[in-house]
């Protein structure tokens, strides 16, 4: 089949782990499972245009963010191609126009790198299939999430939902290093439709980039111990989600985030990646919690941001609780709202 000129577009969402994925080997291999939840509100759409050219020794693309030319997003977009091409030769036959926006603010210190690089994996998954209409649904998936991989780990994570594990792990059947998997069993109701509002606590820079963090795993004194305790608690977060256990949820996610912090608390260098009002919310969230006997909970990423989880049928009181009480502590009171989302949609 000769393709002399096409173009798609996938939208994708960010994800947020339940249990997190910190520390991996070459070639982006994760030192340990996670699992996480796939947002809905959060997404990045992109368009890719393929023109049929002569082949190239490296990819050949120009990318346009929000409408504009960003040369400085390009080295990352470039070393993903480098990584993919023996995967997928043919991005090195086509020239290909990107263009992405996101929905949520640029520089909010959301990830976008899982959203991103997402879109572009499940671009060239519609490349391929055009090329060769016999590759099956089930496989396009499957090597979306392995391309997506290799640009960010957790991107991997972005191309299913509603829970996706990454990680081979023996409590989870058909898990792998190499891609993300739906969750295996049924989960039960009171997750569904589960809500995640996102405080905007810090809207600099990262203080410390994701390629950093991982690698300060490598000589880390509570390495091990970590891989050991995060594969536990995706057993543990397996059992929670097929029985429903909501108290058992707020505890063990919780606990993943503060031993995410405590890992760059205790590597060196060290960070300190909460502000104060990070918390200040987190001290809120649980007096409210027992004030409201509610099962509000609250995870972090590497950074200052707070993502707050709860039942959709809590969803009106938190609703509220945030606006009036949580708002005043992020940067110009600003969050976002979302809730459980389903991946990857064309178009
Ligand atoms: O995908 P990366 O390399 O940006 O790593 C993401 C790591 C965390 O967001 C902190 C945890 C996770 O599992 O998403």
């Amino acid at each position: 089949e000769k393709i002399e000129k096409v173009s798609f577009t996938w939208q994708t969402p960010s994800n947020i782990a339940l249990v997190k994925y910190w520390g991996k080997s070459d070639p982006q291999l994760p030192k340990n499972a996670s699992i996480s939840f796939t947002l809905n509100n959060c997404h990045t759409r992109t368009t890719i245009g393929f023109s049929k050219q002569e082949s190239k020794a490296c990819a050949d693309f120009d990318l346009f963010f929000e409408g504009k030319e960003k040369e400085e997003f390009k080295p990352k977009i470039a070393d993903f191609f480098k990584r993919v091409q023996i995967y997928c030769p043919y991005v090195l036959d086509y020239k290909m126009i990107i263009s992405s926006t996101n929905s949520f603010p640029h520089s909010s210190g959301i990830a976008s790198s899982a959203s991103g690089l997402s879109a572009i994996a499940m671009c060239l998954m519609s490349l391929e299939q055009a090329l060769n209409p016999s590759l099956t649904a089930a496989f396009i998936i499957k090597k979306a999430s392995f391309l997506a991989r290799l640009g960010s780990g957790s991107a991997s994570r972005s191309i299913e939902g509603p829970l996706v594990v990454w990680g081979e792990h023996p409590a989870i059947v058909g898990s792998s290093d190499v891609f993300g998997i739906q969750f295996p069993y049924k989960v039960h109701a009171v997750f569904e439709n589960y809500q995640d509002a996102i405080l905007l606590v810090d809207k600099g820079e990262k203080q410390v980039s994701s390629t950093l963090g991982h690698n300060l795993m490598h000589d880390h004194p509570y390495a091990e111990n970590r891989f050991v305790q995060a594969n536990e608690n995706v057993s543990k977060m397996s059992e929670i989600l097929q029985k429903g256990a909501l108290k058992a949820f707020v505890n063990l996610v919780e606990s993943e985030a503060l031993a995410l912090h405590a890992m760059m608390l205790t590597s060196t260098p060290y960070f300190i990646l909460m502000k104060p009002n990070t918390l200040e919310i987190i001290q809120k969230i649980w007096e409210f919690r027992v004030a409201e006997n509610s099962n509000i909970c609250f995870t972090l990423d590497a950074g200052a941001n707070v993502h707050i989880l709860y039942p959709f049928n809590e969803k009106e009181k938190i609703n509220r609780f945030i606006e009036s009480e949580l708002a005043q502590y992020c940067q110009n009171k600003q969050y976002i709202l979302d809730v459980v989302g389903h991946g990857a949609k064309k178009g």
